[in-house]
This record gives C-alpha cells, sequence and structure tokens, in this order.
C-alpha cells in the first residue's frame, strides 16, 4: 500500500473546507477526525497521518518534511516564501488581498499600513513606489484605521463583512486567494505515488 503520507492540515475554517473536498474526492476521513483535538491523527483507512497545524505554519511543516504535503492558502504562501512545491490550485476558501481605508482616506506625509502579512504589504507597496511604515498585527486588523494605528490596512477579504460592519472600503484588490495543495520537494520524488494519488483524485472534484 505504500508509505504512510503525512499531511499537514490547516486548522479552524478551512479544515471543513479541505476535509469536504477530500471525502468528495474519494478520501474518506473518518468523522470523528473533525471534532478531535488531537494534532497527530493517523488515518490508516487512507494510509495517511494528518497533523493538525496552524495555517501559518503549514509551509514550515511542508518546507522541513516534517509533512510530505499540505494544504495552505496562497495568502500564507506569498507571505511565508518557503520551498515548497505547488501541486493544485484547490479553489476552496476563495477570497482576495486587498487594500483597506476609511472613506475618507487621504495620502498622508507619514503613511501607516496595519497588516498580517507585512512582507506581502511591503512588497506592494515597494512596486507601488509608495513609501509606508508597515505594522504587523496577529488578528482584528480592522480595528487599526478605527483607532488610529494606521491609515490603511492590507488583509483579507471574504463577504466584505467586516468591513462593512466597521465602515470601511476596499480600495483595491491585491490578488486572489484559494487552498492550495503543496509538497515537499524531497517527498514528492520519494513518494511521488502517494502524492500524485491523492492529486488525481482531488483533481476529479476541483471547480465541479
Ligand atoms: C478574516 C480577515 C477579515 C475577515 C474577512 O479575519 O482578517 O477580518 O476574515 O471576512 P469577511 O470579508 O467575510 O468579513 P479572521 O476571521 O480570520 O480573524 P482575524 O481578525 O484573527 O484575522
Amino acid at each position: 500500500m505504500g508509505e504512510i503520507l503525512k499531511v499537514a492540515m490547516p486548522k479552524g475554517r478551512i479544515y471543513k473546507k479541505a476535509s469536504a473536498l477530500f471525502r468528495e474526492a474519494g478520501l474518506d476521513i473518518p468523522l470523528d477526525v473533525d471534532d478531535s483535538r488531537r494534532l497527530v491523527v493517523p488515518i490508516p483507512e487512507l494510509n495517511m497521518e494528518f497533523i493538525l497545524a496552524k495555517p501559518v505554519d503549514v509551509p514550515t511543516y511542508v518546507e522541513y518534511g516534517v509533512a510530505d504535503i499540505g494544504i495552505v492558502g496562497k495568502d500564507v504562501l506569498l507571505e511565508e516564501d518557503r520551498d515548497v512545491y505547488e501541486l493544485l490550485d484547490l479553489g476552496i476558501a476563495r477570497c482576495r488581498m486587498s487594500v483597506i481605508a476609511l472613506p475618507d482616506w487621504e495620502p498622508g506625509i507619514h503613511q501607516r499600513v496595519a497588516t498580517k502579512y507585512p512582507n506581502v504589504a511591503s512588497q506592494y507597496f515597494r512596486e507601488q513606489g509608495q513609501q509606508v511604515e508597515v505594522i504587523k498585527l496577529n488578528g482584528s486588523i480592522e480595528l487599526a484605521p478605527l483607532i488610529g494605528l494606521a491609515d490603511r490596512i492590507v488583509d483579507m477579504v471574504e463577504t466584505g463583512q467586516t468591513l462593512r460592519d466597521n465602515g470601511l472600503v476596499e480600495m483595491e484588490s491585491i490578488f486572489e486567494i484559494t487552498s492550495r495543495l503543496v509538497a515537499n520537494r524531497v517527498s514528492y520524488r520519494m513518494k511521488n505515488a502517494e502524492i500524485q494519488r491523492v492529486c488525481d483524485a482531488l483533481q476529479k472534484v476541483i471547480g465541479v
């Protein structure tokens, strides 16, 4: 049956979408895995072991090869810039990375931008030729312009509800985000048959 495939799965809201996609693809994750608090979950039925990781850490586990493959958002892939092999766009957890501000925003002399994605934001403003100070936050980014920490933010927009509820507007969309299947480069060669099996199964149900 081949070697056990170690899969870094993102904990939280993407997990539900990812596990639903696996099941659609015929990769039947037992239901009790979904509610478990275990972080390393053997799934002998699939010859897999799930590693339940914080989404932002998935590329790190995969780069170091402690996970052979992983599921991670394009936002995290761009921010973390880890050496992993991107195999598939899974088309789930679709949203966008945007520049957001209060409606009356005007460019000032010293501009501050708050974000969970300092690398993505710095690169974007550099490319735009705009000099800004980037302030790293870890959540509730929309607070920053409301209470005067920053003029603008760079953050994910999914439904736009958070923006509307806080009286903020989307100034510009930077890129589209979906979850991706990534692989460790060595695992991709050493466990190619096992990884390809997962890829093929997922590919059949993507975007259906
Ligand atoms: C994310 C993101 C936005 C919100 C966008 O936050 O940072 O705040 O979701 O979704 P919406 O457009 O559908 O409202 P998350 O819930 O991950 O929490 P965070 O504040 O910890 O980033």
